[in-house]
């Protein structure tokens, strides 16, 4: 039975795998997505020998996170294990290719939930976003741009007590699983989610004390146009919590930014004011890539 640093190493060692073995960003994800079906599995087999090796926050963690899965997906184990995944993705990298052959099947949300497991560059996400929300006011109103599985919607509406949240994203299968995760963590009262386009919000100007646009931009063909979008709906002296990769052209990604500076550049074009910006490099094959992760306030 594989154990959790063999698991580790195992799935290191895939991350560094020359690229010409994973040519396509949807076989990536489905490797990862057999891997962390693997380490559920064995997690739940091992649980009582690997309780005693493993550090009791990691596993509290992972329990955590298949209890929300289950729950928000509405599957049970067995079903988990035999879940779809899709392989349908053209080269094509075209928004409609990529909304229904990927982001409208019931594995996507799954799949980017158990990220936050384990993906260093998913727990990045989450650590950057803990370390802002203490500089925020006691109420607000804030909103996630493309939640995904709302784990961070999740995470600031339990941080936040007084505050209240909106949200938009594409996939009618993330708004289902986002807004049972938000129910588990009783807090969906405070939070309105919705199907809707980062392009074209449905949010009155000046909404919103803080906007998070996290590893969506990249989604769309014209990050401009989404992140224009983000600061019409922001207050002037609101908050933006951003995060952009650089240099990570998988077929999901509609647009490769090239360079931190490139990033740095759009902001400014924008009209935000970066406040604090954090670049990270991460393994994956052969190249690394650098995940970016900003505060900015429009002023
Ligand atoms: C990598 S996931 C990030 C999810 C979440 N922000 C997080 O960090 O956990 C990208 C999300 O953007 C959504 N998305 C892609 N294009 C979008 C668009 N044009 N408008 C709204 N959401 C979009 C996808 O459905 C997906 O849930």
């Amino acid at each position: 039975m594989i154990q959790y640093h063999e698991f580790e190493t195992a799935f290191e060692k895939l991350l560094q795998t020359p690229e010409t073995t994973y040519p396509h960003a949807v076989e990536y994800h489905r490797t990862n997505f057999q891997h962390s079906i693997q380490y559920l599995l064995s997690s739940i087999l091992n649980q009582t020998e690997t309780l005693v090796q493993q550090s009791q926050t990691d596993w509290e963690n992972t329990e955590e996170v298949i209890s929300d899965i289950l729950y928000c997906a509405d599957v049970n184990m067995q079903q988990l294990f035999s879940l779809e995944i899709p392989n349908q993705l053209t080269t094509d990298r075209d928004f409609e290719d990529v909304k229904t052959k990927l982001y409208e099947t019931k594995y996507y949300p799954i799949s980017e939930h158990l990220n936050y497991i384990f993906l260093p560059p998913a727990l990045e996400r989450k650590r950057f976003i803990r370390k802002h929300l203490g500089c925020l006011a006691d109420m607000g109103h804030f909103c996630d741009l493309g939640f995904g599985p709302g784990v961070l919607s999740a995470f600031i509406l339990q941080q936040k007590e007084l505050w209240t949240g909106c949200g938009v994203d594409i996939s009618g299968h993330c708004l289902h699983h986002a807004e049972r995760l938000l129910r588990k963590r009783k807090v969906l009262e405070r939070c309105e989610l919705s199907v809707g386009d980062v392009r074209t919000l449905p949010y009155s100007d000046e909404a919103f004390d803080l906007v998070v646009a996290v590893e969506v931009l990249e989604h769309i063909p014209d990050p401009e146009v989404g992140l224009t979008e983000a600061v019409r709906v922001l207050k002037s002296g609101g908050y933006a919590i951003t995060a952009l990769p650089v240099k990570l052209p998988i077929l999901m990604h509609l647009y490769d930014f090239d360079s931190p500076d490139e990033v740095l550049e759009l902001y400014k074009k924008v009209g935000l004011q970066v406040v604090d910006f954090e670049t990270k490099e991460f393994q994956r094959q052969t190249e690394p890539f650098t995940d970016t992760f900003a505060l900015s306030i429009k002023p």
